[in-house]
C-alpha cells in the first residue's frame, strides 16, 4: 500500500533520472563479461601463477583477477583474501571502471571513493590499492587484475609495467579459452554435417538398391538377372559403410571389424541351404577411404564362396577372419569347396569380380592373394595400419 498523496513510481524515476548509471550495471559490459563464461568456474594453474607473479613483483600480500558483475565481484584467482567473490558494493574496484589502464590509490583512506569502505576502515583494513583494467578488445571493463596492501604505499615505474603486462596476460588467457570453446563448437557442427551426409548417403544408396529389387522383376533373362544382383549386393556393401559411418564414435572413421560383423547376417540370409558364414574381428578403425574398398571386397569374396565353392545340395563353412598382424591388416575369406577352376589366374582374369578386386587392391595399395587351400579356397587380403583410434 503507497502513502497517500505520494506517487512513488515517479519519485524513483526523477531519483534514476538525477543518478549517473553504474558502469557496474552496463548491460554492453556484463554480455562482454558473460560472453567469456569465466564466472564460477574453478581455479585454474594459468590465473593463479598471475596474481601469485603480481604480487611478487609489487611486493603485496594480497592480488585479485577481479571479474565484476552487477550484484557481485567474483575472483578467477586470489591471493591473499581467502573469498571467492563479495557483494558489489564493498568493491572497490568498480569505481575504476570507466578508468582505462593503470589506477593507483597510494591511501585508501585519503580517497574520498574508498574511505568509507569497510575493507578499508576494517582493522587491518587494505590502504593501498592499484588495479589495471581488464578490457576486451572493443573497450568493454570486465573487471581489474589488482594489488592491494594493508598499509599506504606506491608502486615503481617497473611495478608498474609489469601490472599491465600481467593484466594483458590475464586477458590473453580468457581469450584463449573462449576461441577454443568457439572452435571446438564449430567442430561439433563439422562433425554432425558429416554424419548427416553419410546417413543421407546410406538412404540414397538404400534407394538405389531398391529400384534394382523393382527393376528385377520385370527381367528374365538369366544374365541380366546375375548382373543387376551384382550391382545389389555391391551397392548395399557401400551402404553398410556410410550406415557405420554415421554410428561411429570416431567421424570419418569405421571400424572394420564391427563392420564385418553387422554384415554377417545380411550375408547369412543369402547363403544356400547348408553354407555357414562365421565372422571372426578384431578392432580395426580405418578411414572411409580404405573401408569402402575393403567392403567391396569382402562382397566379392563371399558372394563368390556362397555362388560357387558348394554345388547343389552340398554345403560347408565360409570363414570370414579380420586381424592385425605385424602392423598390417589382413583379411582373409576361406571356404571349404571344390576350390577354383584349374585355369583360374587373378591377374588375366577377364571377369568382372576380379577386375573390381584388383582394382580395389591397387586404391588402398594391398597385396591381394586368391588360391587353392586344399580343402577349397582362401582369398587373402593385407593392407597398411589401420587409423589410430581416438
Ligand atoms: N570361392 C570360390 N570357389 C570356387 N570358385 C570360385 C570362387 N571364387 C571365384 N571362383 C571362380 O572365379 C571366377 C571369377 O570370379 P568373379 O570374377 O567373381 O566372377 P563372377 O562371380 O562374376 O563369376 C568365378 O566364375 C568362379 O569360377
Ligand atoms: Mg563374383
Amino acid at each position: 500500500m503507497s502513502a497517500p498523496g505520494r506517487d512513488f513510481a515517479t519519485e524513483k524515476r526523477k531519483a534514476q533520472m538525477d543518478e549517473k548509471p553504474d558502469p557496474a550495471d552496463d548491460p554492453e559490459r556484463l554480455a562482454a563479461l558473460h560472453d567469456y563464461q569465466v564466472l564460477d568456474t574453478p581455479r585454474e594453474a594459468a590465473f593463479d601463477t598471475l596474481v601469485e607473479l603480481a604480487a611478487r613483483i609489487c611486493a603485496v600480500p594480497v592480488a585479485v583477477i577481479n571479474l565484476v558483475e552487477s550484484r557481485r565481484q567474483w575472483f578467477k584467482a586470489e591471493l591473499g583474501l581467502g573469498v571467492r567473490e563479495t557483494p558489489i558494493d564493498v568493491s572497490i574496484c568498480r569505481h575504476f571502471l570507466l578508468r582505462p589502464g593503470l589506477t593507483v590509490v597510494p591511501d585508501t583512506l585519503r580517497d574520498e571513493r574508498l574511505c568509507c569502505n569497510p575493507l578499508v576502515t576494517a582493522d587491518d583494513g587494505l590502504r593501498f590499492y592499484a588495479g589495471c583494467l581488464l578490457q576486451t578488445a572493443d573497450g568493454h571493463a570486465i573487471g581489474t587484475l589488482c594489488v592491494l596492501d594493508r598499509r599506504p604505499r606506491d608502486l615503481d615505474a617497473d611495478q608498474r609495467f609489469a601490472l599491465r603486462a600481467l593484466a594483458d596476460q590475464v586477458m590473453a588467457q580468457l581469450e584463449l579459452r573462449r576461441t577454443l570453446r568457439q572452435k571446438s563448437r564449430l567442430l561439433e557442427r563439422h562433425e554432425l554435417l558429416i554424419r548427416e551426409v553419410n546417413h543421407r548417403t546410406k538412404n540414397n544408396l538404400q534407394l538405389i538398391s531398391s529400384i534394382i529389387s523393382l527393376q528385377l522383376r520385370s527381367i528374365d533373362d538369366p544374365a541380366a538377372r546375375a548382373a543387376l544382383l551384382d550391382t545389389g549386393s555391391r551397392i548395399r556393401s557401400i551402404a553398410a559403410v556410410h550406415e557405420q559411418l554415421y554410428r561411429a564414435d570416431q567421424v570419418g572413421a569405421v571400424d572394420l571389424g564391427t563392420f564385418l560383423q553387422a554384415l554377417a547376417p545380411g550375408l547369412q540370409s543369402s547363403a544356400p541351404h547348408g553354407v555357414t558364414l562365421t565372422v571372426e574381428a578384431a578392432p580395426v578403425p580405418v578411414p572411409l577411404d580404405t573401408a569402402v574398398p575393403v567392403a567391396l571386397m569382402v562382397n566379392e569374396f563371399v558372394t563368390n564362396a556362397l555362388k560357387y565353392a558348394y554345388g547343389e545340395g552340398t554345403g560347408g563353412p565360409v570363414r570370414v577372419v579380420l586381424r592385425t598382424v605385424g602392423g598390417r591388416v589382413e583379411l582373409v575369406v576361406r571356404d571349404h569347396g571344390r576350390g577354383l577352376p584349374a585355369d583360374f589366374d587373378l591377374r588375366r582374369s577377364r571377369s568382372l569380380g576380379m577386375r573390381i578386386i584388383l582394382s580395389l587392391a591397387g586404391q588402398i595399395d594391398a597385396a591381394v592373394v586368391i588360391g587353392n587351400a586344399d580343402p577349397g579356397t582362401e582369398c587373402r587380403v593385407s593392407f597398411g595400419a589401420a587409423v589410430p583410434s581416438a
